[in-house]
């Protein structure tokens, strides 16, 4: 029997404000409090019922278990993604190019244009954006403030989708 890819073993699902929860699980696992990177429960639920901003589970198969999400938003013709995050345990299996393979095509299912993302500079995410086909497209200096007071630039990534 072939093995099973990571297809078989992940559905990416919407989510809602009842996911939080899981949401949150997430994001504190995965995010390290160094780089000002992760949101608060209260920034996350302020903005998931604004127009435009959907939030998407990878949930595995069988369990439904909610080990990696991501939170969109679209403006006019373009789809951003905010946040992105696998929880560790799972890490390098394919779940964040799922997610993020799934953020493009929710983008151009509705008939955005482009698809943009921002990324700490120095961020190992860069390099799955990269292998999607984002480009870089700019940097915004110091943007990421972190909890010993360092601070860190972002990178702004684009895609036609
Ligand atoms: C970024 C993140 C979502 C990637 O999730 P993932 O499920 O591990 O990603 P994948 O397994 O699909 O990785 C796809 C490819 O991206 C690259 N990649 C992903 N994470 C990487 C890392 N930490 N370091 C180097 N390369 C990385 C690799 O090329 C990888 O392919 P490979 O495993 O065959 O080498 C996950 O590392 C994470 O949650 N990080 C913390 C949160 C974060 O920084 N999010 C991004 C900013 S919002």
């Amino acid at each position: 029997m072939a093995t099973p890819t990571i297809e078989d073993q992940m559905s990416i699902e919407r989510g809602g404000s009842d996911d939080l929860d899981a949401v949150m699980a997430i994001m504190e696992q995965a995010f390290g409090t160094l780089y000002g990177e992760a949101w608060t429960r209260s920034q996350c639920a302020g903005i998931l019922p604004m127009t435009g901003v959907s939030l998407r589970l990878a949930n595995e198969r069988g369990s439904g278990l909610a080990v990696g999400f991501s939170l969109t938003r679209s403006v006019a013709d373009e789809s951003e993604l905010l946040l992105i995050a696998v929880h560790p345990a799972q890490q390098r299996r394919g779940i964040g190019r799922l997610l993020l393979d799934d953020f493009v095509d929710q983008a151009r299912a509705s008939g955005m244009r482009k698809a943009h993302l921002e990324v700490r500079d120095g961020n190992g995410a860069m390099a799955m954006y990269q292998d999607a086909g984002f480009t870089q497209i700019g940097r915004r200096r110091k943007y990421y403030h972190g909890s010993d007071g360092s601070t860190f630039d972002a990178l702004t990534f684009m895609k036609e989708v």
